[in-house]
């Protein structure tokens, strides 16, 4: 029987739209609408179990998910929504072991679920060009645990000279110009390796896919993924008034080799859209060099 102690997280929750994440601390309490929650309270309990506030409300103590994490995380962007990465796991195979490439780490959230999939063998490299970004990340990939499995980098992929990541397993991205790191992503990723690329517009679909099949990508797919939500109750049930409208499109595809010319796969750059050029920036992690080295060889 799993009990809450101090520093356990729980997920104190009322119903779908009032519930709060908190670690709990045993001298801390926090005032909301249903009356005053106290941390010390919710310690001894097993998870599952309810109090009830100084309003007569009853909130149940249940033990946070990565889902959980992911709706409360600090929104530092936009964030990929549980409903895409779960896709995204799905679709490019990713599991236990695997080297994952993620240009554009934002808040965090995608690198959060995906690290906590390939772990405790696998890693996930990710890079942003925001220092200001990456720290918000730090803290969320620390709320969810999986620091351990998370090397990020602060450097621009599409000018970076010498990236040493290779045989990626997947390579996910979330930039507003996806199609211009594809060539370099293609050298990091292994033969039939998937990318995954977060699209908000159809506009970037299209120059995506224009990308990747002159960069050498087959199975190349672009899907919208949707939730409605149905409010079930005896005698009237139909679909919620809620919901997430648009979110974003998801462009799947794989590493192939065309055999265009005998050396055509790694050297293969697209014609019709060149990187941008700039000062090239140096390599900086937030996390301590002493980790970082230790994963950059382990995977190399
Ligand atoms: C929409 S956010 C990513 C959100 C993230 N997938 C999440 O779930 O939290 C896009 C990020 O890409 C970063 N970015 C933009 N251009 C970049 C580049 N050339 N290299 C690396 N990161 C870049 C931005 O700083 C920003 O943090």
């Amino acid at each position: 029987m799993a009990k809450i102690k101090n520093k356990s997280p729980v997920l104190f929750f009322y119903n779908n739209s009032k519930k709060w994440l908190a670690k709990i601390s045993k001298n801390e309490s926090f005032h909301t609408h249903i009356g005053i929650l106290k941390h010390a309270d919710a310690i001894g309990k097993e998870y599952g179990s309810r109090l009830i506030t100084n309003k007569d409300k009853y909130v149940y103590l249940l033990e946070p998910t990565m889902y959980d994490y992911a709706m409360k995380i600090q929104h530092g962007t936009q964030i990929v929504y549980p409903k895409d990465i779960g896709y995204i796991i799905t679709r490019a195979g990713i599991g236990d072991g695997q080297k994952i490439l993620e240009i554009g780490t934002g808040s965090g959230s995608l690198t959060s679920f995906v690290a906590s999939v390939v772990k405790p063998r696998g890693h996930v490299y990710t890079f942003d060009v925001d220092e200001k970004f990456m720290q918000i990340a730090e803290k969320n990939i620390k709320k969810a645990g999986v620091s351990k499995y998370v090397t990020q980098h602060n450097l621009d992929l599409k000018t970076a000279k010498k990236i040493h990541l290779e045989d990626m397993d997947v390579a996910l991205i979330d930039l507003g110009d996806p199609w211009v790191v594809i060539p370099q992503v293609r050298q990091m990723l292994k033969g039939s390796g998937c990318i995954f690329a977060i699209c908000p517009t159809m506009n970037q679909l299209e120059k995506l896919t224009m990308a990747l099949v002159e960069n050498e990508f087959t199975d190349i797919e672009s899907t919208e993924h949707i939730i409605r939500n149905i409010e079930a109750r005896e005698g009237k049930t139909r679909h919620s008034f809620q919901g997430i409208g648009h979110t974003t499109y998801l462009c799947f595809a794989r590493k192939a080799f065309f055999g265009r010319t005998a050396k055509s796969t790694e050297t293969a750059k697209t014609t019709t859209i060149k990187p941008v050029k700039k000062a090239v920036k140096t390599t900086k992690t937030v996390k301590k060099t002493k980790t970082v080295k230790k994963s950059t060889k382990k995977s190399a």
